[in-house]
């Protein structure tokens, strides 16, 4: 098994996406895919409605998903760890206890762009059209990431 995780600040808008869109596009008796938040600010949450609303209008279904907060545990336990900013990447990176920890975390839209560094805007204090926006980047980015983990 292929474990995978996707990590933003809050986990409720940006990783939530990720996790549905990545679980939906790779066979699930090989690859698992979680989120978590690297804040304790809405532990036990379910995704903002935001995020379940365009889930909701593509046919995926994220309300089963509850937040919880990024541990160092997670390095154990996930192979790939990806996350949708910079200052994710940061975060995460500082908790890494050696060199393996950090080669599993990568920006999500690397794989889109390679190298350049982009982040996934955090959509929480816009409108919908944020929402919309991000959920294409990481539908095109985990279309990459699915067909790695497939072959
Ligand atoms: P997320 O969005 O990191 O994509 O889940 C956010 C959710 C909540 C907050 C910030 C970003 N917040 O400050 O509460």
């Amino acid at each position: 098994m292929t474990k995978v995780l996707m990590v933003c600040l809050g986990n409720i808008c940006r990783s939530p996406l990720a996790e549905g869109l990545l679980q939906e596009k790779v066979n699930a008796e090989k690859v698992q895919v979680d989120s978590a938040g690297t804040s304790n600010y809405h532990i036990g949450k379910e995704p903002d409605s935001r995020s379940i609303a365009v889930a909701n209008k593509n046919n995926l279904d994220i309300t089963q998903q509850r937040a919880r907060q990024f541990s160092v545990a997670d390095f154990d336990e996930f192979d790939y760890i990806y996350v949708m900013d910079n200052s994710n990447f940061a975060d995460v990176i500082s908790l890494a206890r050696n060199a393996e920890d950090e080669k599993k975390v990568k920006l999500i839209l690397n794989e889109l762009y390679p190298n350049e560094d982009k982040d996934v805007p955090d959509p929480y204090y816009g409108g919908d059209q944020g929402f919309d926006n991000v959920y294409k980047m990481l539908d095109e980015s985990t279309k990459i990431i699915a067909k790695k983990l497939n072959s």
